[in-house]
């Protein structure tokens, strides 16, 4: 299974996002078996690591993402990725509107927290032009949506749904 997380720059929620991810993967017993990447629908920070605000969040939270650097989704991204997972509507639609051709598959696309069953809120608000305490926010809610998504695909795992 190859998940796919997007938002807008790449360089905050989605890095967030796909450090969350791989460190609950690697808690699950799913290493190997998952793989996890993370683009933005904008290129402006292609080739730059995460925002340092969203480096040092992630490490207060004992997750090291310095080495990511940011990149541009790209129609063949719809051809890779089982999973096309969005931190918002906005990210939604312009994700939506880049690959018209290839079609997305029925599930290939959506938003991510209510994929991963977080019912209180539908996106994940961009701390881009906020301070460190929306950072915190942020991290919270990546946090525990990648739990979620996590126990989600240990239970497809279990049914069968994703191979070893
Ligand atoms: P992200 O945050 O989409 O969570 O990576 C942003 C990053 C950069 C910009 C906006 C949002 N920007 O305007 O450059």
């Amino acid at each position: 299974m190859k998940l796919l997380f997007v938002c807008l720059g790449n360089i905050c929620r989605s890095p967030m996002a796909e450090g969350a991810m791989r460190a609950q993967i690697a808690a699950s017993g799913l290493a190997g078996r998952v793989e996890v990447d993370s683009a933005g629908t904008a290129g402006w920070h292609a080739g730059r690591p995460p925002d340092q605000r969203a480096i040092e969040c992630a490490a207060r939270h004992g997750v090291d993402i310095a080495g990511l650097r940011a990149r541009q989704l790209q129609e063949a991204d719809f051809l890779r990725f089982d999973r096309i997972l969005c931190a918002d509507a906005d990210n939604l639609r312009a994700t939506a509107e880049r690959c018209a051709a290839p079609v997305p598959t029925p599930g290939q696309l959506a938003m991510w927290l209510p994929w991963a069953g977080i019912e209180y809120m539908k996106s994940i608000p961009d701390p881009y032009y906020g301070g460190p305490e929306d950072f915190e926010q942020t991290w919270a809610l990546v946090e525990e949506a990648a739990r979620l998504s996590v126990r989600r695909l240990v239970r497809a795992a279990e049914s069968g749904i994703i191979g070893a």
